[in-house]
């Protein structure tokens, strides 16, 4: 029996990265596609290829559709030279933010990267890569979404001014994108439900990566709770266990469901 597959973007840096470091190691051998929009700048991702002969590197930028068709074609492809059915697991991990700064300071052009990047070119993934994971037995597809993306979270200061941080009026682009994306997952887990997909929204934690470790220039308390590593490593195992019952659920790398 083949092992299972999984691609994951952002696969550079940070939390992609370590997922990638990760399911290269894991038991079964599996298939393990690492997505980066520029892999030719990280020696790391290069070594891995190197070093393990299930890891492909391809190049995906989600701001560009056409890397995103060309990467769907060469995953297919080895995925049929392989012997595999189709593609198990689809990891979204890929984003960026803009700096901490209130809604009219941020710049016009990184308004519309960041939605770019990480609301619409989910969407363009999922619309690609779709025919892939459907062929699949296992068919789960995983939105990188954040705590900053949950509507609930975000209006609790406007309920409870006392709970009010400086963080809460920064970063109108990456915290409406994220949201986003998570009204992409609700909608997604609908139109793949019937077909037996297990679609979901993961915050990783706040994760000491280049990302995470940004809040806590504004907001000393906000430090990272998790490395990339343990995240990761959290990650993979609830994604083991994940069934069609979790479809359409916004959880946490340890598995606890967030508020939309
Ligand atoms: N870290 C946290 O605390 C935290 C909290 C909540 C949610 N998240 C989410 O978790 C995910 C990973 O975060 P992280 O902390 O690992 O971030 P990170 O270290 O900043 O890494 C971001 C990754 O996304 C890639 N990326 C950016 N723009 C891209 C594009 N246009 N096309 C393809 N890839 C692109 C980067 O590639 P390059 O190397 O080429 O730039 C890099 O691999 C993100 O979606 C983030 O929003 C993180």
């Amino acid at each position: 029996m083949k092992g299972k597959s999984y691609l994951v973007t952002g696969a550079s840096r940070g939390v992609g990265l370590c997922l990638v470091q990760q399911l290269a190691q894991k038991e079964g051998k599996p298939l393990v596609f690492a997505a980066a929009r520029s892999p030719e700048k990280y020696a790391e991702l290069q070594d891995l290829e190197k070093e393990h002969k299930q890891v492909h590197v391809v190049r995906l930028d989600l701001t560009d559709v056409e890397t995103i068709k060309a990467a769907a074609g060469e995953v297919n492809q080895i995925l049929m030279t392989k012997g595999h059915d189709g593609l198990d697991f689809l990891i979204q991990d890929a984003g960026t933010s803009e700096d901490l700064v209130p809604p009219l300071d941020t710049p016009d052009d990184m308004l519309k990267l960041v939605f770019t990047t990480n609301a619409v070119g989910p969407i363009w993934v999922y619309k690609y890569f779709r025919p892939l994971v459907q062929r699949s037995q296992l068919k789960t597809m995983v939105f990188f979404a954040s705590n900053f993306g949950s509507l609930t979270l975000a209006s609790e200061p406007l309920r409870n001014p006392e709970k009010s941080t400086p963080l809460d009026a920064t970063q109108i682009a990456y915290k409406a994108s994220k949201a986003a994306v998570n009204m992409e997952t609700i909608i997604i887990a609908r139109d793949a439900r019937d077909e037996g997909f297990t679609v979901i929204s993961m915050h990783p934690g706040v994760a000491d990566t280049d990302m995470g470790s940004r809040p806590q220039e504004v907001v000393e308390e906000m430090k990272p709770e998790v490395s990339p590593e343990e995240t990761a490593r959290l990650q993979i195992q609830l994604y083991d266990k994940l069934t069609t019952e979790d479809n359409g659920k916004f959880l946490d790398y340890k598995g606890n469901k967030l508020p939309w």
